[in-house]
């Protein structure tokens, strides 16, 4: 339990992005757009509005892309100055001007599990976020911040999670737990009694999905030292939370947004097709051209 204010958040990339080859060849899958903004700039917004104010990029091998997007483009923004492409400079000023960012290189990709012990010294001893940049989640109040209320209630680790029918829980953490029913947070809160990484159908112990936004106590950096390898031979951050269970409590929340999962390729073309419908310079036009198609 702790009382501390969450100001760090932490964003594993350094996965390989098979799913997108060859579009993540030689380049991060973090940095593909939707419409015209790289995924991993989503989460990073939404972990500034959730009221984090440094960011933990962990990266690895052919992910220098990244800090290029986050650092100053001292000729770009000069070339726009000159230009005289001001709304263009301050988009590009915005993003440089947006955060400190530190990075840490994960030498092999171990799993997430291990991405996150990375993040070890430079969290320190306080609370901090994990956001996966392929979950965008469209929201009213960012899915970070709503979490966060429920930290600051609870003082404990909190999940973001969803439920999800079928055999495609297969593809998540799952979480068993029952809900809390004395709770600011109208049958949303769940208290976890485990989590499972990928079980099969059969196996799930429910239908509530971990989504990829994690508010998680220090303590979680003993277990995961202590977590052997688990699914497809990673170190799963899933199995460290199921040992921290023993000696803290973990809640699950169910957020109100609409997740995009920008990992999968259906996943990344529905974000892409709702984003633009929602912008104003791009979505009236963009609608008019999806309801002339002939499907
Ligand atoms: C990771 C986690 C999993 C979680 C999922 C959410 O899996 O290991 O527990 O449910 O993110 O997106 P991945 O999608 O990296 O296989």
């Amino acid at each position: 339990m702790t009382n501390k204010r969450v100001r760090k958040a932490v964003f594993p990339a350094a996965g390989l992005g098979t799913r997108f080859l060859p579009a993540t060849k030689a380049q991060p899958k973090e940095m593909l757009p939707i419409v015209d903004k790289p995924i991993i700039q989503y989460g990073v917004e939404e972990a500034l509005a959730a009221g984090c104010d440094q960011i933990i990029i962990i990266t690895g091998r052919g992910k220098t892309a990244i800090e290029d997007h986050f650092d100053v483009s001292y000729e770009l923004e000069k070339m726009l100055e000159e230009r005289g492409k001001l709304e263009l400079l301050s988009v590009v000023r915005q993003i440089s001007d947006m955060i400190h960012v530190a990075y840490v290189r994960q030498k092999e990709a171990m799993g997430l599990g291990h991405a996150v012990l990375m993040a070890r010294e430079l969290v320190g001893d306080e609370p901090f976020a994990v956001l996966l940049a392929d979950d965008v989640i469209d929201a009213e109040v960012p899915c970070l911040k709503q979490m966060m209320e429920v930290h600051a209630q609870t003082g404990a680790s909190v999940l973001a999670t969803q439920r999800v029918s079928g055999a495609a829980i297969s593809a998540y953490g799952v979480l068993d737990g029952f809900p809390v029913r004395e709770s600011p947070f109208s049958g949303r809160l769940y208290e976890v009694k485990n989590v499972v990484e990928k079980p099969k159908l059969e196996d799930a112990p429910s239908d509530l999905a971990i989504i990829g936004r994690y508010i998680l106590t220090p303590a979680v950096f003993d277990m995961l030292e202590r977590t052997p390898l688990g699914a497809g031979g990673e170190l799963q951050l899933t199995d460290g939370l199921r040992m921290l269970l023993q000696k803290e409590k973990i809640y699950g929340f169910q957020f109100e947004g609409k997740r995009h999962d920008a990992g999968d390729k259906l996943g990344f073309l529905k974000a892409t097709v709702e984003f633009a419908l929602k912008r104003a310079e791009l979505g009236p036009q963009f609608r008019d051209y999806l309801s002339r198609l002939k499907l």
